[in-house]
């Protein structure tokens, strides 16, 4: 079979790894989240809500239990939210959680990697989360196809695990996220088993990192990123994969951001 032999990126793209399933973990991973972190991973997710009060139409990709959105539809009484997760236990729960303002959510159960993006248009994304569930590639194409669908003035708003290039980085943030992503991969089937340069997709992809805020000394980041005006981005190329790229996409200053993505070369 030459699908053995095709690059990494090319065996992505023509075979997606299976989609995890988060089901089972529907109704305990708000208490699962509460005794590993505490509050932290819920203040991460609120670190931008203040920015989300005047946007009118939210996508929020792989929100769970859906707390983000239940949360966001309070602050901000004229937002509707497209909620997309693959996990229908897990979207059942979101739109429970939602309460009384349910009539202001849309849920669409579907693998974001194959997300039909219809000519919509949001003014806010959110992922909180959600895309250490997929590869650098992966990450890449969806941010793409998010970047054809927001406006200039929109936001995504991201939450993540991150590894600092440090020694707190090595000693601990590093071995704690691995051992998350082997206590994930045995509850849920996920096969990915390292962060995805996500700040490097997205950069690529056209967007450009507007704020940020680290939590726990740089494991958890919060992150505002915004579209790049078209013309600035026409030198896309896609990412090649994800190796080694954790430790070089990590950074503090949001100034970085503003760095133009170094090309890459072939895998
Ligand atoms: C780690 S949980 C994060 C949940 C929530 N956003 C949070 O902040 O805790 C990942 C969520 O993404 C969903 N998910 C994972 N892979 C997905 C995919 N390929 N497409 C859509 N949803 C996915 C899971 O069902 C789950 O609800």
């Amino acid at each position: 079979m030459r699908y053995a032999n095709l690059p990494l990126r090319d065996r992505e793209a023509v075979a997606p790894a299976k989609t995890a399933d988060f089901s089972r973990l529907a109704h305990i991973y708000r208490w699962l989240e509460w005794c590993s972190f505490g509050p932290v991973l819920w203040h991460c997710r609120c670190t931008f809500l203040a920015e989300m009060k005047s946007g009118r139409s939210a996508l929020i990709i792989g929100d769970g239990d859906g707390r983000f959105t239940a949360r966001l539809l309070v602050e901000n009484p004229q937002i509707t939210v497209e909620a997309v997760d693959s996990s229908e236990s897990m979207l059942r729960q979101l739109m429970q959680t939602a309460g009384r303002n349910v009539d202001r959510v849309r849920v669409q159960l579907a693998d974001a990697r194959q997300l039909n993006l219809a000519p919509r248009n949001f003014d806010l994304v959110a992922t909180h989360f959600f895309l250490d569930c997929l590869t650098t590639v992966e990450v890449e194409d969806l941010a793409m196809r998010l970047r054809g669908i927001m406006p200039h003035d929109a936001a995504w708003v991201v939450s993540e695990f991150a590894v600092p290039d440090n020694w707190y980085g090595r000693l601990i943030a590093r071995p704690l996220v691995t051992a998350l992503y082997i206590a994930f991969g045995f509850l849920t089937g996920l096969s990915i088993r390292q962060l995805p340069a996500h700040r490097e997709a997205l950069q690529r992809a056209g967007f450009t990192l507007a704020k940020q805020r680290t939590w726990l000394g740089g494991l958890l980041v919060s992150e505002l990123w915004q579209p790049r005006p078209a013309q600035n981005f026409g030198h896309l190329q896609r990412y090649p994969s994800q190796r080694g790229a954790l430790s070089r996409s990590y950074c503090s200053c949001v100034s970085c951001s503003h760095t133009p993505p170094r090309p890459i070369s072939s895998p």
